[in-house]
C-alpha cells in the first residue's frame, strides 16, 4: 500500500518505520525540518531501543521517506494522521490545533478513494467533526478512527503486535467495505497473526484510548493511596500488592505503588477526558479522575517530605544524588516526569542535588538548567548525605549496597519506585525507606 504518516514525533516516526518494515511504501511528513533531517539520515531524534536500526533498513530498502512537502502525500492511498495532542497551555483539554493543520493541508491533496485514519488521542466528538470537514471540502475520501496504545520503551512490539486494533467508523454514512478493506490490507500481518480488531462507532473508538489510559492511571493512584495507608499502618504495600494481584480479576500489572506516573500520555489523558466530560455536562461521571491526579501529584511531594524527614528537618544545603530524571526507564521523555519534579523541588529547597540518568540528561537539562547532571550514577553518589531512586533503570536496581556505601557521605536512601531488595540494603547498613513499606 502506498502509506503517508502525518506528523513524525513519537507515534509517528515508529508508524512510518514499522509500516515500510511490513512492506509498504510510506512517506512521512512533518513540518519540522530539523527533525525531518535527522529522519533521513536514520537519526531518531529520541531514544526508543531498536528503532534506529528499523528506520535505516527501511531507508535503505527504498520503502521509506521523509519529508516536509505537504505535495509529498498527495500520491497515497491511506494517510495516518499521528500529530501530537498535548494539554493545553495553561488549561486541561487537549490543544487539537496541530491535528486541524494537518487535516486542512491534507484535504486539497487527497485523491478520490483515499482513507485518512486518524491515530493521534483525541477528545471525543473529534473524528465526527473531521469527518464533516472532509465532507464540507466535497472530497470523496473516508475517515477512519484508529487510536494507538504504543508505550514508549516498547514502541515497535507495541505498533507491530498490538493488544488489539480499534476501527471507529463513521455510522452516519453507509459502512465503507472499501475503506475496512483497505486498512485490513494496511494491518494484513498482525490480523493474521489473531490480533482482535473492533470495528465500532467514531465515539467509541476515541473512548477506547482515554479510558484505557484513565483505567491505568486509576490502578497506579490506587496502589500509591493503598501506599500511604501502608505508611500509617506499619502495612507493607508490596506484599498487599503481590497478594492482591493474585486475584485474576484485579491483576499484578500496574500495581507498582511509588512515586507515581509521569510522560506524555497518562497525565495529560486523564485530564483531557475530565475536561472533555465537563464540556459534555457529564463531569460527575469522572470527578474521581482529579482525586487521581491529586494523589498522583501527591506522592512527588510524598518523596520530597521523606528526603526532609530523614536529613533531619531540612534539606538545605545537603548533597542529595537522585537517580533517574526519565518519566520510566528505556526512554529519555522527561515530560511530566516525577522524578524531575522531585529533583526540581529538593532544589528549590536548598539541597545540592545531582541528578543521573542514562539517557534523559540532555532533556532535562534543556528544561532545568539550574540542576546538576551527570549520566555516571557514582558521580552523583560521591559524597552524597542522601540518595533517592526516582527511575528504576536496571543500572540503578543492580546497584550493591556495599560498594555503594563506600561512595557516600552517608547511607540512606529513599527507593522511590520500591525496587531494591530492601532486606540486603538494611543489612550493609543503609537507612533505607521504600514508599509504603515501613
Ligand atoms: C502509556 C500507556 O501504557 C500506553 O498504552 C499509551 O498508548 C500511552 O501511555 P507510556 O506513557 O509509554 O504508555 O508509559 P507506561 O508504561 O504506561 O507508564 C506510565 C507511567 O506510570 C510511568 O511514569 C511509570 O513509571 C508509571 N507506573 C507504571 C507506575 O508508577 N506504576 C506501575 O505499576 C506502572
Amino acid at each position: 500500500m502506498r502509506v503517508s504518516v502525518i506528523g513524525c514525533g513519537y507515534l509517528g516516526a515508529v508508524h512510518a518505520g514499522v509500516m515500510a518494515d511490513l512492506g509498504h511504501d510510506v512517506v512521512g511528513l512533518d513540518v519540522d525540518v530539523a527533525r525531518i533531517e535527522r529522519l533521513r539520515r536514520g537519526e531518531v531524534p529520541f531514544y526508543e531501543p531498536g528503532l534506529a536500526e528499523l528506520l535505516k533498513s527501511a531507508l535503505a530498502s527504498g520503502r521509506l521517506r521523509f519529508s516536509t512537502d505537504p505535495d509529498d502525500v498527495a500520491e497515497s492511498d491511506v494517510h495516518f494522521i499521528a500529530v501530537g495532542t498535548p494539554q493545553t497551555e495553561g488549561g486541561t483539554a487537549a490543544d487539537l490545533s496541530h491535528l486541524e493543520q494537518a487535516i486542512e493541508g491534507l484535504i486539497p491533496r487527497l485523491r478520490p478513494g483515499a482513507l485518512v485514519v486518524g491515530k493521534s488521542t483525541v477528545p471525543v466528538g473529534t473524528a465526527r467533526r473531521m469527518k464533516d470537514r472532509i465532507i464540507a471540502a466535497g472530497v470523496h475520501a473516508d475517515l477512519i478512527w484508529n487510536p494507538e496504545f504504543l508505550r514508549e520503551g516498547h514502541a515497535i512490539a507495541d505498533t507491530r503486535s498490538p493488544d488489539r486494533i480499534v476501527y471507529g467508523l463513521d455510522h452516519d454514512a453507509a459502512v465503507s467495505r472499501t475503506a475496512v478493506t483497505m486498512l485490513d490490507d494496511v494491518y494484513a500481518s498482525a490480523l493474521s497473526s489473531g490480533v482482535p480488531r473492533f470495528l465500532t462507532d467514531y465515539a467509541t473508538s476515541e473512548l477506547v484510548k482515554t479510558a484505557a489510559n484513565a483505567f491505568l492511571a486509576t490502578k497506579i493512584s490506587f496502589i500509591n493511596a493503598m501506599s500511604e495507608i501502608a505508611d500509617v499502618t506499619g502495612a507493607d504495600i508490596t506484599a498487599l500488592a503481590d497478594a492482591l494481584g493474585c486475584d485474576e480479576r484485579i491483576g499484578r500489572r500496574f500495581l507498582n505503588a511509588g512515586v507515581g506516573f509521569g510522560g506524555g500520555c497518562l497525565p495529560k489523558d486523564v485530564r483531557a477526558l475530565t475536561a472533555r466530560a465537563e464540556e459534555l455536562g457529564a463531569g460527575e461521571s469522572v470527578a474521581f479522575l482529579k482525586e487521581v491526579d491529586k494523589i498522583n501529584l501527591r506522592q512527588r511531594q510524598r518523596v520530597t517530605q521523606l528526603a526532609t524527614d530523614m536529613l533531619g528537618g531540612s534539606v538545605y544545603q545537603k548533597r542529595i544524588a537522585v537517580l533517574g530524571v526519565t518519566f520510566k526507564p528505556h526512554s529519555d521523555d522527561v515530560r511530566d516526569s516525577p522524578a524531575l519534579d522531585v529533583a526540581v523541588q529538593l532544589k528549590g529547597l536548598g539541597a545540592e542535588v545531582v541528578a543521573a540518568d542514562p539517557k534523559g540528561v540532555e532533556n532535562a537539562r534543556a528544561r532545568h538548567p539550574q540542576l546538576s547532571y551527570t549520566d555516571d550514577a557514582e558521580v552523583a553518589l560521591a559524597s552524597a548525605d542522601l540518595v533517592i531512586l526516582v527511575t528504576e533503570w536496571d543500572e540503578y536496581r543492580s546497584l550493591d549496597p556495599e560498594a555503594t556505601k563506600a561512595l557516600v557521605r552517608s547511607p540512606k536512601i529513599i527507593d522511590a519506585r520500591n525496587a531494591l531488595p530492601r532486606d540486603d540494603w538494611r543489612s550493609a547498613g543503609w537507612t533505607y525507606q521504600g514508599m509504603g513499606r515501613r
